[in-house]
């Protein structure tokens, strides 16, 4: 008897513990994984949000980048994190293209998190070093048809939207290039932009100022109607490639089981986050805007997650792509 009654004291001291921890979060700095390297769309997207909730939630918001394995290695060391709200996630349409890109996934991406909310949903971009032939998108489709593997074609690994871009764009135009991995498209840009690679497919959180800049040659974006910040550039459905048509949405994310006050106060945290004025002001000169309220929330995440998965799963069987 004296057992049983140790153990609900116990058991109810520990609940207790974890509410008065859970009203008093967060009482230390909080740490957000990017699954790329620093300096791509990601890290770009991440840092500016990581500091709007630093400020809302008086705690600093960390990065961390663990690149590699197209964002499927920083997302399972996320999944593997303790629940406690202090070890979070931010990746993008990765999370839904992993389940059928790889058969040995460490992680389920509708099972092993919390979802905390939407973000944005970034633009893409068709760039090649500024010397590279071609000038227009026909025109880099009929080289790509012609030189096809001579072609080099920079991403940030199987699962990362510059590899899903790059997949969809050589379906479009039935023609392979050779692909080059990278931690991110950070240093993948820097070797477009050096010429060590001949083009890449990135967001324009990471494209804007170098096109702009004239550093890249930019070809199309992949949106349905162009953008205020790159007048100029064509959209993909004008340039002949209609169903290059993609943007990447980004959601914020902990660890399975994180305490429901927790999950609501960085839901809370994250929509105040993106109505921060230096948030607004610098994803509206990269090209992207701040979700709304309604979609910051982990039912829109989820949501959109799930439908996702099952949009890409045909497209990526059909696409034969797999990693091992
Ligand atoms: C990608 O998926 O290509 C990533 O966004 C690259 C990055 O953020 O570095």
């Amino acid at each position: 008897m004296k057992a049983a009654a140790w153990f609900l004291a116990a058991a109810a001291f520990a609940g207790s513990v974890a509410v008065a921890e859970a009203q008093d979060y967060p009482t230390r700095p909080v740490t957000i994984i990017v699954p790329f390297s620093a300096g791509g769309p990601t890290d770009t997207v991440s840092r500016l949000v990581a500091e709007a909730m630093s400020k809302d939630l008086g705690q600093q918001v960390l990065i961390q980048n663990v690149g590699g394995a197209g964002g499927t290695l920083g997302a399972g060391q996320a999944a593997a994190a303790a629940p406690d709200g202090y070890t979070l996630l931010i990746h993008h349409i990765g999370m839904s293209t992993a389940p059928t890109l790889y058969r040995s996934l460490q992680f389920d991406p509708t099972q092993d998190f919390s979802p905390v909310g939407l973000i944005t949903a970034v633009p893409m971009t068709l760039v090649a070093r500024k010397d590279f032939e071609p000038n227009t998108l026909e025109e880099l489709v009929a080289y790509i048809k012609e030189n096809g593997e001579d072609v080099i074609y920079a991403n940030a690994g199987i699962g990362a939207a510059s590899h899903l871009c790059g997949m969809l764009f050589m379906s479009a135009m039935d023609a392979q290039m050779t692909t080059v991995p990278y931690q991110g498209t950070g240093p993948a840009m820097t070797d477009v932009i050096g010429g060590q690679v001949d083009m890449t497919c990135d967001q324009t959180t990471n494209t804007t100022s170098q096109i702009q800049g004239g550093e890249v040659k930019a070809y199309a974006v992949t949106t349905p109607e162009r953008l205020p910040t790159l007048p100029d550039l064509p959209t993909t459905a004008e340039a002949g490639l209609p169903d290059l048509d993609v943007t990447v949405w980004h959601g914020l994310y902990g660890p399975k089981g994180m305490p429901e006050e927790i999950v609501t106060k960085l839901t809370a945290s994250l929509q105040t986050a993106l109505k921060d004025e230096t948030v607004m002001q610098r994803f509206a000169e990269l090209g992207t805007e701040p979700v709304t309220d309604a979609e910051a929330t982990p039912e829109a995440l989820s949501e959109l997650l799930n439908a996702q998965i099952a949009q890409w799963k045909p497209i990526i069987e059909a696409a034969g792509v797999y990693a091992d």
